[in-house]
């Protein structure tokens, strides 16, 4: 069995369920707006995060999920394709999920308000279901994901980034959604528990592991269904980059500062700072750390009982590490 079936067996009912309240979630009045929302949901991605969801809220609740679950994992699932439409135009890329961009097909203008568009059917949807509690995990998600992104562009600009900034940019444009996921998924049956903070802050440590393991791509030549070898061109300096401008001599930072600064077009320099970073241990650091992240949540699940809900967990835990796009 793929690991990915395996993952979703426990919740194979929810996810076809919440796959139809999603398409619905989307729908428009308006003849364009519609026919980029069904070119979107026809290409959808891995569904990571609504897995999240109902996963967690099932392992805290002894099997039970609500209405509002499902509401709250196509809020999130919401706001995640919006954000990926408006990160493909911050990021100038062309390809996602295997195919054109909204911005590639249909320009910046256009995927600019379908962005913002899914942004505000998703918090309709709570707000009009009166879950308030669920709304306030998901509007902090969304607040912090925005500050992530111009972080990003601030430090992409002056190149000054120490590896504990990055860790902070990517627990904002990434892990605060996945622990948003998972701290909702916990909200939606339990309301009160401790179960919502424990749950956050294990969704936020697989979410930096996500990301370490996003970044790694970049520096691979596997088809992943969007660009690779983009980061450097874009002046992004993830962890592999970080962890060899911090280890290497002051002549060869001169050498690779000077090739992001200047050169970050030129093809065959890019690939010359890429191969840097892989001979000097730049991906077997960024592996380890993502490892340690890993480790940690894995820690988290421990205290809670044995169930097909936590192994599910778990095989999810492993998968994001060892995925292949
Ligand atoms: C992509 O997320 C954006 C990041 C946070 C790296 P996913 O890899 O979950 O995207 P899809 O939904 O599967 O396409
Ligand atoms: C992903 O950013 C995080 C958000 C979409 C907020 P990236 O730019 O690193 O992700 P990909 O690689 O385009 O999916
Ligand atoms: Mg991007
Ligand atoms: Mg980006």
């Amino acid at each position: 069995m793929k690991i990915t079936e395996k993952i979703k067996q426990p919740i194979a009912f929810e996810m076809d369920l919440f796959e139809k309240k999603f398409r619905l979630a989307m729908s428009s009045k308006v003849a364009l707006l519609n026919r980029i929302t069904h070119y979107i949901v026809n290409r959808k991605g891995k569904q990571m995060r609504p897995m999240f969801v109902f996963l967690v809220a099932k392992m805290v609740s002894k099997g039970e999920v609500k209405d509002r679950t499902y509401r709250g994992a196509s809020v999130i699932e919401l706001i995640h394709t919006a954000t990926l439409v408006h990160d493909d135009v911050v990021d100038e890329s062309n390809y996602r999920r295997g195919f054109f961009s909204v911005n590639a097909l249909w320009k910046n203008k256009i995927a600019v308000l379908i962005g913002d568009f899914l942004l505000s059917k998703g918090l309709l949807l709570s707000i009009d279901n009166n879950d308030f509690d669920l709304l306030k995990i998901i509007s902090v998600a969304v607040r912090e994901m925005s500050e992530g992104e111009l972080l990003q562009i601030e430090k992409a600009r002056k190149l000054d980034i120490t590896e504990a900034i990055y860790y902070e940019i990517i627990r904002q444009k990434t892990a605060t959604l996945i622990a948003a996921c998972c701290s909702l998924g916990a909200a939606s049956v339990k309301p009160e528990s401790s179960d919502v903070e424990t749950m956050r802050k294990f969704g936020e440590l697989i979410g930096m592991a996500f990301q370490i393991k996003d970044d790694l791509f970049d520096y691979g030549s596997t088809a992943i269904g969007k660009p690779v070898g983009i980061d450097i061109k874009e002046q992004k300096m993830t962890l592999p980059l970080i962890y060899v401008l911090n280890t290497c001599t002051k002549k060869e930072k001169k050498w690779l500062i000077n090739s992001i600064k200047n050169h970050n077009k030129d093809k065959k320099r890019v690939n010359e700072v890429i191969d840097f970073v892989k001979e000097n241990g730049g991906l077997d650091y960024a592996v380890s750390r993502m490892k340690t992240f890993q480790t940690e949540a894995l820690e988290i699940l421990d205290h809670y009982p044995d169930s097909e809900f936590k192994e599910a967990l778990q095989t999810m835990v492993n998968y994001v590490i060892e995925r292949k796009k």
